[in-house]
């Protein structure tokens, strides 16, 4: 199979090259060394992905004369904090490194937000390189310099903007995720495809199924796709400021409500994303006009992508408030991406009389499929 590669410009920042590929890791040191000076890097990485490809990281920064230390948080989204950046930040220094010493992020989302906070925060500032291994991280996280960690009044409250100067995606990782995991990921790319273009959602909606299967050339053509896609966004609203960005939320409004009330970790991310992109463009028929006949497409989509409607409901109230509480919400005003159709969407800011009509239809369709039902 062969290498992608995606230059990523963003106005005012260093372009940096994303490679999308099998077996990358082990010429990972040499491709640094293209834009590289300071032979020194040091890797944070989680608990689960350290045995898996941590020496081979290590072995390939060997061989192009890296200096490397390395740092293993634990696994999952209880890290994301800020006593374990604190932790992160005493072994950067403990580790000696220089202005012009690289952090490299070897994991998923969480591994990427830490050490892109380590990388802004550290002697204000240091080189960062992503080695995303789940499909989530590849198609989104990677990608557009968001980083940080939660508090506990809320996710990512305290976080910076830190671009990285290269992202290697090396699909041979992916291998090892679990079913829960690949599904994240395809949510997300199923978000783009549909807020991107035509030709991105139907390309998709024939290669849903092997990308279900993770079939390699899909697998990578998806990837690119969607770092395509997230690339121009970022460069048309980097800091998010014109409105632009808030496409990449699609799913989400809902999303994260579903999660907050269930419980974090009852359901994906991804699972609760898919049943936000539902909902979105049901009340989308409602607020712009969304045909059915993309409604449904869209579930019949996130059915093959191994996104199954939720079989979950809370009352509507509770969900509102939750999604009330949520941080992307401005002025007490709850915003939902809908789309219109696909590649074309619009922020509506709907009655909340409207939004608590459809969560209560919403919540009825739900009323035969709960667990214990009849
Ligand atoms: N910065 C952004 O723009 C952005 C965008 C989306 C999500 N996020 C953040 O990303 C995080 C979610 O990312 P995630 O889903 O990758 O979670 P994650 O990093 O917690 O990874 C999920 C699990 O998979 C394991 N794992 C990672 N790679 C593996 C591999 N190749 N094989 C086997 N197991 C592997 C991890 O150890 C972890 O247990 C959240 O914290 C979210 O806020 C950030």
């Amino acid at each position: 199979m062969a290498t992608t590669k995606i230059i990523v410009n963003l106005p005012g920042e260093i372009s940096y090259d994303v490679r999308i590929g099998e077996g990358l890791l082990e010429g990972l040191g040499t491709q640094l060394r293209s834009f590289d000076t300071s032979g020194q890097a040091l890797v944070l990485t989680d608990t689960n992905v350290a045995p898996l490809y941590l020496a081979r990281v290590k072995e390939s920064l060997k061989a192009a004369g890296y200096k490397t230390s390395e740092i293993r948080i634990p696994a999952g989204e209880e890290s994301k904090s800020l006593e374990c950046m604190a932790e992160i930040w005493e072994a950067m220094a403990q580790a000696g490194l220089g202005r012009d010493s690289l952090v490299l992020a070897l994991g998923g989302g969480v591994v990427g937000d830490m050490a892109g906070f380590a990388a802004a925060t550290y002697l204000r500032g240091l080189p960062f390189v992503a080695v995303p291994t789940t499909l989530l991280a590849m198609v989104d996280s990677s990608v557009g310099g968001k980083a940080g960690v939660n508090l506990s009044a809320g996710k990512n409250l305290v976080g910076a903007f830190k671009q990285p100067r290269y992202v290697c995606a090396s699909t041979d990782t992916l291998a090892s995720l679990s079913e829960a995991q690949w599904a994240c990921g395809c949510a997300e790319i199923a978000k783009s495809a549909v807020i991107c273009s035509d030709e991105f959602y139907f390309w998709l909606e024939g290669a849903a199924s092997p990308l279900a299967r993770r079939e390699g050339e899909t697998v990578a053509q998806a990837i690119a796709r969607s770092v395509v896609f997230k690339a121009d966004v970022v460069a048309a609203d980097e800091f998010e400021e014109k409105g632009l960005r808030e496409c990449l939320n699609y799913g989400h409004t809902l999303g994260h409500a579903i999660e907050a009330l269930a419980g974090y970790g009852t359901f994906s991310h991804g699972a609760a994303v898919a049943e936000g992109m539902r909902f979105a463009a049901r009340l989308g028929a409602a607020v712009c006009g969304t045909p059915l006949e993309f409604v449904e497409a869209q579930d019949a989509l996130l059915d093959t992508l191994g996104l199954p409607a939720l079989p979950w409901a809370a009352d509507p109230r509770d969900l509102l408030e939750a999604m009330r509480k949520d941080k992307k919400v401005r002025g007490g005003e709850i915003r939902f991406v809908v789309p219109r159709d696909v590649g074309d969407w619009e922020l509506a800011v709907p009655d909340p009389a409207l939004v608590e009509e459809h969560l209560q239809a919403w919540a009825a369709s739900k009323a035969g499929n709960m667990p214990g039902a009849c």
